[in-house]
């Protein structure tokens, strides 16, 4: 096993409250990253993923644990670990009175590269972003996926090992999205170790060989999209919906069938292995969902399963 690329061992963030106790926004975290390989951290809004990425970057100092990165401490040697990681953080800070190519010009600049390299690589990222017909417009003039693929160019211009993605898709359209995740499957292709953060599963599906679910700070489950899903869910789900005010009544009904049943507010969820057998049942029992579907299981189930709360609130 080569060496990890990033070690987190016990790693705490801790927020002051004025006349409370310190408020613990990273509680304990510890994971290992591998050379080249996907790692997300995923969970809801307030789970500790941007205080996490922040750390890891070097940007935001931890209050206890330890931290490596590139086999460097963050705390002594932050410059060098900047210097060699990509960020994309949550919300794009592009220079909005330059445009493109400026933008990746002058970052190349601030990394140090000579003006050469910078034009040379300028030219590069922007083909890679497939944003070459962008290259004189302004940011305000980009679309909100052309401004995400535009921040993840820069965070190239350095040739990073390791590039750091604080939901990179959030806020966009599917057909965004999809660009996206083809830009930065094609990084992971040629062994880029990267590390993001995401609120939806089926991003971190696509994209993650391993992940670590977070929530309020703490690790809920580890292991690889398939692994967790064996691990904390049925194969299938049957999905029934019998109306918002007669979901709660009709749930004890189902009781029994498949492994587990969830009601939630807009729907009731059984968990089998069988998802059509499950709808058989329910319809032998006498009841009529308005609507039925039968999926597999997902790691939004996974969540579900494990915090009693969906991811997206
Ligand atoms: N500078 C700060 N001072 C005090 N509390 C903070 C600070 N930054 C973050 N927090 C709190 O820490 C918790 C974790 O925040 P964080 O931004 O890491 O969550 P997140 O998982 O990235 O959420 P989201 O999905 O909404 O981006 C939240 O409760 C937040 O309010
Ligand atoms: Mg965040």
């Amino acid at each position: 096993m080569p060496a990890p690329v990033i070690t987190a061992d016990n790693l705490v963030k801790a927020y002051k409250v004025k006349g409370k106790p310190d408020f613990l926004a990273v509680d304990g975290l510890s994971f290992e990253v591998a050379p080249g390989e996907s790692f997300g951290l995923l969970g809801p809004n307030g789970a500790g993923k941007s205080t996490t990425m922040k750390m890891v970057g070097a940007v935001s100092t931890r209050t206890s644990g330890d931290l490596s990165i590139l086999g460097l401490d963050p705390d002594r040697y932050g410059p060098e670990i900047r210097s060699r990681l990509g960020v994309v953080p949550q919300q794009d800070n592009l220079d909005g009175e330059l445009n493109a190519r400026e933008n990746l010009y002058i970052y190349g600049r601030y990394f140090g590269l000579p003006g050469k390299v910078c034009h040379q690589k300028a030219d590069e990222l922007l083909a890679f972003a497939q944003l070459e017909d962008k290259a004189k417009s302004k940011v305000e003039q980009l679309s909100g996926g052309m401004k995400r693929r535009l921040t993840i160019a820069r965070g190239l211009i350095n040739d990073p090992r390791i590039l750091l993605l604080d939901e990179p898709t959030t806020g966009l359209d599917p057909q965004a999205r999809h660009v996206l995740w083809d830009r930065l499957f094609r990084l992971k292709e040629r062994g880029t170790t990267l590390v993001l953060t995401t609120h939806y599963m089926d991003e971190a599906e696509q994209l993650c060989d391993r992940l670590i679910v977070v929530d309020k700070g703490r690790i809920m489950a580890e292991g690889t999209p398939a692994s967790l899903i064996r691990e904390h869910s049925s194969r299938e789900v049957l999905e029934v919906r019998f109306g918002s005010d007669r979901n709660e009544q009709v749930a004890p009904q189902l009781e029994g069938i498949g492994d587990r049943v969830e009601v939630l507010p807009d729907r009731i969820l059984v968990y089998a292995n069988d998802g059509e057998a499950a709808l058989e049942t329910v319809t032998h029992r006498g009841l009529t969902p308005i609507t039925s579907l039968v999926r597999r299981s997902s790691l939004e189930d996974v969540f579900l399963r494990l915090t009693g709360r969906s991811l997206i609130e």
